[in-house]
């Protein structure tokens, strides 16, 4: 085929227009944008968590996924993520576990030898008024979720030469008041101000840190609410978009914040409601 007074070709890439190849170069590069990279995601085998770890792995990240009570979902999960052509391990144990990480970040030296993106998804936390919280729920919830990011984050830069992120999962209970929630909820302000202290402390080592502040998101956890049902009406109800968000909706801006379209996002936290809390 002759390029001669037509759009020029570049011969053995099936003659498509110059610009035409290199629209499909890039769309090639953004699809496979994290081959060869490393992510961890604690919680990685349900929810927003395994969400995450499907679309890191759809686009070339090989994926590490920590939980904690189902096997059986995190054999599913690292089937799953196989399926995508990268290499997946799962690791369990409990993350509100100081002990524990010394084996999961050991597991990762031994496995991949280094880490690129480090997502702290996991959550823990009992429903109670703030006046009825006593010290094991305070300790379960500040164990579980914010404890367990700043020492996470301090193993994961140690592994991190070449720069990378970190985004961690909060909720609109940082900042609001949702009933029930005070212990989680003042957990999930610490992550929030945990991220800038790190973010502001990891930068000089290329890595990037940010939070994802989730709505109502249809996962489990939320089904754990007492009040499932009123909440979901009341929320639907509420939400400018007239729906609850789903996992992938959430896990979209954690892939983004891990991507090269972020390089300049540092210690922020990034609201994803749909639009509950203008309400
Ligand atoms: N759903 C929402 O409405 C919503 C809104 C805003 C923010 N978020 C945040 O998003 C994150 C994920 O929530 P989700 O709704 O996707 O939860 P989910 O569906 O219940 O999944 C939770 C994941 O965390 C794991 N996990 C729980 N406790 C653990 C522990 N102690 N150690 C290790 N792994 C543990 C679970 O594994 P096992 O079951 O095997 O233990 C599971 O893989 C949380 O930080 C949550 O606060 C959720």
């Amino acid at each position: 085929m002759s390029s001669m007074g037509s759009t020029p070709t570049v011969s053995g890439l099936h003659e498509r227009p110059v610009e035409e190849n290199q629209v499909a170069e890039k769309a090639q590069q953004v699809e496979r944008e994290f081959a060869g990279k490393v992510a961890l995601i604690t919680g990685g085998t349900k929810g927003i968590g395994k969400a995450t770890a499907l679309k890191l792995a759809d686009r070339g990240c090989n994926v590490v996924v920590n939980y904690f009570r189902s096997r059986d979902a995190a054999a599913r999960t690292t089937d799953e993520l196989k399926e995508r052509g990268v290499e997946a391990l799962a690791v369990r144990g409990n993350i509100g576990n100081s002990d524990f990480h010394k084996k999961l970040f050991g597991r990762i030296r031994a496995e991949f030898k280094q880490l690129d993106i480090f997502v702290s998804n996991a959550a823990l936390g009992a429903f109670a008024g703030v006046f009825d919280v006593d010290e094991k729920t305070w300790d379960l919830a500040m164990r579980t979720n914010a404890k367990a990011y700043l020492f996470c984050a301090q193993e994961a830069i140690k592994i991190m030469p070449m720069g990378g992120r970190i985004v961690a999962l909060t909720s609109l209970g940082s900042h609001r008041c949702i009933p029930g929630y005070s212990a989680i909820g003042v957990s999930k302000a610490a992550i929030e101000a945990l991220t800038r202290y790190l973010a502001a402390a990891a930068a000089c080592q290329r890595v990037n840190v940010n939070a994802v502040c989730g709505g109502f998101i249809d996962t489990d956890a939320l089904k754990s609410f007492p009040n499932y049902d009123e909440l979901l009406e009341e929320v639907i109800h509420r939400s400018p978009l007239d729906r609850i968000g789903t996992a992938e909706e959430v896990a979209d801006v954690v892939v983004f914040l891990c991507s090269e379209g972020a390089n300049w996002i540092t210690g922020q936290t990034i609201i994803v409601d749909g639009g509950y809390s203008l309400t």
